[in-house]
């Protein structure tokens, strides 16, 4: 696997493949590489000939400076990790490279509707810099699909609504979530929780299968469910965000006789803020 740091050798590497008629699959990161990540790769080196990866910690989607600080940057494990899983090709740009006029001159991509609440409430401007860094990388790279976990499941919305509305042509593949055993979501964010926590951390995971048994069981009662359950959340020493029944596809609230649904949640639990999700299907 190369590793190449200028969008000129990206670009180089991706056309000397698609040139000898490889299919391009794209995992973009912020590295610091888990399971989670690595089932991308997979997923990609399945559907794909040339899978490349970029590690980019965006600072356009981070609204807390001490947050960005902090994120970890393991580049040597990770470049181990993508060169086991038959990755071909990691781009690892700085910041200057991809905001060469700096990050407040950087024309940006807003994707109404899907980037609000949620998230989108706690995280001001967060699926803005997303939007905006993913759509840059889309077009560095011009993949035939990319790869990205359904654990971040508003940010993967917001992703197929932007691909959908400025008509990009190549596919969007979202990939399962990976679990600790007790259920807890794998996210680079666990690495702030302590043995402890990561065991309490399990719950969030247990309670929207609670909140999915109901649903399936028959009720309609959302808020009152997901109230419940963000109590409950709290007096286990979570400082809940939120949890809430969306329809999935729209991510509108959602209401009876919605079929395809999903239950998200986000709460904080010591130096982590942890984001997990369901999908219930009804129909
Ligand atoms: O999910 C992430 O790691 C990031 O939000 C992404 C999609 C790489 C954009 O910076």
């Amino acid at each position: 696997m190369k590793t190449v740091e200028t969008i000129a050798e990206l670009q180089a590497e991706v056309k000397a493949a698609r040139d000898a008629g490889k299919r391009i699959g794209f995992v973009p990161t912020m590295g610091n590489l888990h399971e989670g990540h690595m089932i991308l790769v997979d997923q990609a080196s399945e559907e794909c000939d040339f899978v490349v990866a970029s590690i980019f910690i965006n600072p356009l989607q981070f609204n807390d400076i001490d947050d960005l600080g902090r994120y970890p940057r393991t580049l040597a494990a990770d470049q181990e990790h993508l060169r086991d899983r038959d990755c071909d090709l990691l781009f690892f740009p700085s910041v200057d490279e991809m905001y060469p006029h700096g990050q407040d001159a950087q024309t940006t991509v807003s994707v109404p509707v899907v980037s609000e609440g949620l998230c989108g409430s706690s995280r001001p401007g967060h699926f803005d810099g997303v939007a905006t860094v993913v759509s840059k990388l889309f077009h560095m790279v011009q993949p035939d699909a990319a790869f990205f976990g359904e654990k971040d499941f508003q940010q993967l919305a917001v992703i197929r609504k932007m691909v959908s509305d400025l008509n990009l042509p190549f596919d969007v593949v979202g990939v399962p979530t990976c679990r600790e055993e007790n259920g807890l979501a794998m996210s680079s964010r666990n690495n702030y929780l302590s043995e402890q926590e990561k065991d309490n951390a399990g719950h969030i995971y247990r309670l929207l299968n609670e909140i999915s048994d109901s649903i399936l069981g028959g009720s309609s009662q959302f808020k009152t469910l997901c109230d419940a359950a963000k109590k409950e959340l709290a007096t286990l020493g979570f400082k809940p965000d939120y949890i809430e029944v969306r329809e999935a596809n729209s991510l509108r609230p959602a209401k009876a006789g919605d079929n395809e649904l999903v239950v998200l949640a986000a709460a904080i639990l010591g130096k982590a803020r942890l984001i997990d999700n369901l999908r219930i299907n009804l129909s």
